[in-house]
């Protein structure tokens, strides 16, 4: 019997490209895993209106992690028109697969680490060393909204805050209200998430992210959590950073951060910035991890346009591998996977087509593996 099971989610788009890529490192690596698919994507939306269906979650609660390639996602009306005639009108409503999946498995951390290596063309500046801590099953994130907004809503809103009078005059069905929750549990793992790995790993400072000035009561939860956790971390800089000066000095000085921690949707859209610093989304690995499962994904998208081309980058996908590697122990695997993809990028010869050359996806799984 294989020492691992592991869910295999190839999902859509070039999530399949990248995962036979990750496939040809895993074998050369010789990782003792039994792999199962589990159905998950957009083909499942459109046949059984549940791009996640009951039998992928059954997969995914006897393995020991799952490795997942990317999803498609369309706006509200696109969905509906999607679905097989049968499932039209029935009033199925798309729910991201991914979010679900972060929320009903309770992986609470989305680990983001944006790494520099040298010799990437398309770094920002070299020696950038980012990792993000991003809160992953609340926020904005939690799915709780309203359009039209029922007016019993709207009277308990004002009911507590007479700031809601202001839209008085605006009829329900001209108002959107979606709820941002924030938990003082949430806040406090996430927090300590980042502190502990900051520990680890040696980093000196660990930057809370958040808008205290202005959104005081979500925001403000995450910034007064931090000064207590960080009490905890005697040797470890706490700084606090509003998110839209983030931004600003992630592009003018990104080598002075170094643990990044941020709620959901401020830690989506940082985390896309931090990727970009070191070469894009094909290079943009990602982690959802929680107490007793993960779930590991490159951070980009499903490209349908590239399907099955084998153009895309597969490196985000190479060191997502390498990030499940460390979440089950197998640090030494990890380690000869990262320098193994360290040093084809070196080397610069073999390169896809976002770095300026013209190898194929699995070109890329063939050269790291080569290096193993
Ligand atoms: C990400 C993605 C997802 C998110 C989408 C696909 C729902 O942008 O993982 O960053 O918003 O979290
Ligand atoms: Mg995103």
């Amino acid at each position: 019997m294989a020492k691992y099971k592991i869910a295999w989610m190839p999902g859509d788009g070039v999530g399949n490209d990248v995962m036979e890529a990750a496939k040809i490192v895993l074998d050369k690596i010789k990782f003792d895993a039994e792999y199962i698919h589990a159905d998950i994507g957009w083909e499942f939306w459109k046949t059984e209106a549940n791009p996640l269906p009951d039998r992928t979650a059954d997969i995914l609660n006897s393995t020991d992690a799952a490795l997942f390639g990317a999803i498609t996602s369309m706006p509200k009306e696109e969905c509906e028109k999607e679905l097989i005639p049968e499932l039209q009108g029935k009033g199925y409503v798309y729910s991201s697969p991914i979010v679900r999946l972060r929320q009903e498995f309770n992986l609470r951390t989305n680990l983001r680490p944006c790494r520099a290596y040298a010799g990437n063309p398309l770094n920002y500046k070299d020696e950038i060393d980012l990792v993000v801590f991003r809160e992953n099953t609340e926020d904005l994130y939690v799915g709780i909204e309203f359009h039209p907004l029922p007016d019993e809503v709207r009277n308990t809103i004002k009911a507590h805050n007479p700031k809601m009078g202001r839209f008085d005059n605006t009829p329900g069905e001209d108002i959107a209200v979606s709820l941002r929750v924030n938990t003082r549990n949430g806040c406090r793992n996430i927090i300590t998430d980042a502190f502990e790995y900051a520990k680890k790993f040696n980093r000196p400072s660990v930057t809370v992210v958040e808008k205290p000035n202005v959104v005081r009561e979500t925001s403000g939860l995450m910034v007064r959590t931090a000064r207590e956790v960080a009490k905890n971390y005697p040797g470890i800089e706490l700084w606090e950073t509003n998110i839209d000066a983030m931004c600003m000095w992630l592009v003018k000085n990104p080598m002075d951060y170094s643990v990044l921690v941020t709620s959901n949707m401020f830690g989506d859209i940082v985390s896309d910035l931090c990727a970009q610093l070191v070469g894009g989304l094909g290079f943009a690995a990602s982690g959802n991890i929680g107490d007793n499962y993960a779930v590991f994904e490159p951070t980009h998208g499903s490209a349908p346009k590239y399907a099955g081309k084998y153009k895309v980058n597969p490196m985000a996908m190479l060191l997502t591998t390498k990030m499940m590697f460390d979440y089950l122990g197998e640090t030494e695997k990890a380690n000869n996977l990262e320098n193994a993809i360290a040093e084809v990028i070196k080397e610069g010869k073999v390169r896809t087509y976002d770095m300026g050359g013209t190898n194929t996806t699995l070109e890329i799984g063939e050269a790291v593996a080569a290096k193993l």
